[in-house]
């Protein structure tokens, strides 16, 4: 069968766990270099080595990377193009998703949540903008929630960095669309991955809850899945999608918030 990111090199903001990691697997398998970016070594290498002993494509290549900071954005995508000499696609994943109701969010709280989940895509968003202006376009896929639409109500800064996000992305359809650089959002769906399952523990919960009780919000009835999120992402950078911008793809299996 055809592959979708042949001769493509793709950079994903948070490619160590959750559906990053699985994006950067499938990117892989679809012939695409791919650019690992996150803080955490270990869980690098064991992607790194997952497809070396798979054989599932070309090596992966980890950037050690801080992106709360805007140097740590700078460099994700200064490195990236030092090792590849270019970037086609973007795939901002990196982010946390804490509770609170805005009449009992403190500062701390709305900081750390909204330097990770939007000024860091803001500012990665800015460096691969620029590149892609110099390269004549690209594909940028912002990975959000349905709580960007307003939200549950413990949820505040969560749902409002989402809402930012969707901005962001929107602003980069709607004015670079004229230099080929395509940008979607993909309302992501309820997943277990390490984030939520370390969300979960703070309320005495776990992957059990998730699956029994969790699961009676989301109107098909299961948690989604990593493998629910990576074609329709890798789908976005791939050049069957070069008409496409300006996208909200849902799989949230109906769930809303
Ligand atoms: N899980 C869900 O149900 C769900 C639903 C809707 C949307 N989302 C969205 O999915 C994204 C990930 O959330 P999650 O909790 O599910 O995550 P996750 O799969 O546990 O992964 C979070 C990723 O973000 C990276 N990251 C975190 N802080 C970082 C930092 N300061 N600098 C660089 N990388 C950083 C982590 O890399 P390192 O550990 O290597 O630093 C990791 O790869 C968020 O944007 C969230 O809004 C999740």
């Amino acid at each position: 069968m055809e592959k979708l990111l042949v001769n493509k090199v793709i950079v994903v903001s948070g490619g160590t766990k959750g559906v990053g990691r699985e994006v950067v697997t499938e990117s892989v398998k679809e012939g695409a270099d791919v650019v690992i970016g996150g803080r955490d070594q270990a869980a690098a290498d064991k992607i790194i080595q997952e497809v070396i002993d798979n054989n599932y494509g070309k090596t992966p290549y980890f950037v050690k990377t801080q992106v709360t900071q805007v140097e740590g954005c700078k460099k994700l995508i200064d490195d990236s193009i030092a090792k590849y000499g270019r970037i086609d696609g973007y795939v901002n994943y990196a982010g946390i998703l804490p509770e609170g109701y805005l009449y009992e969010t403190e500062e701390e709280l709305f900081d750390k949540v909204i330097t990770l989940n939007i000024k860091a895509a803001f500012f990665c968003a800015k460096y691969v903008v620029k590149h892609m202006l110099e390269t004549g376009g690209g594909s940028m896929v912002f990975v959000g929630s349905a709580h960007g639409y307003g939200g549950e109500k413990d949820r505040a800064a969560y749902a409002v960095s989402k809402g930012a996000l969707l901005t962001l992305y929107k602003h980069i359809a709607k004015n670079y669309a004229e230099d080929n650089i395509r940008s979607n959002y993909v309302v992501m769906g309820w997943v277990a991955t390490p984030g939520e399952l370390a969300f979960r523990e703070t309320q005495n919960r776990d992957l059990k809850w998730l699956e029994t009780e969790g699961v009676k919000y989301i109107p098909m009835g299961r948690m989604m899945t990593v493998e629910d999120h990576a074609p329709g992402i890798v789908y976005l950078l791939s050049d069957k999608a070069s008409a496409v911008t300006g996208t909200e793809l849902n799989i949230t299996g109906g769930f809303t918030a």
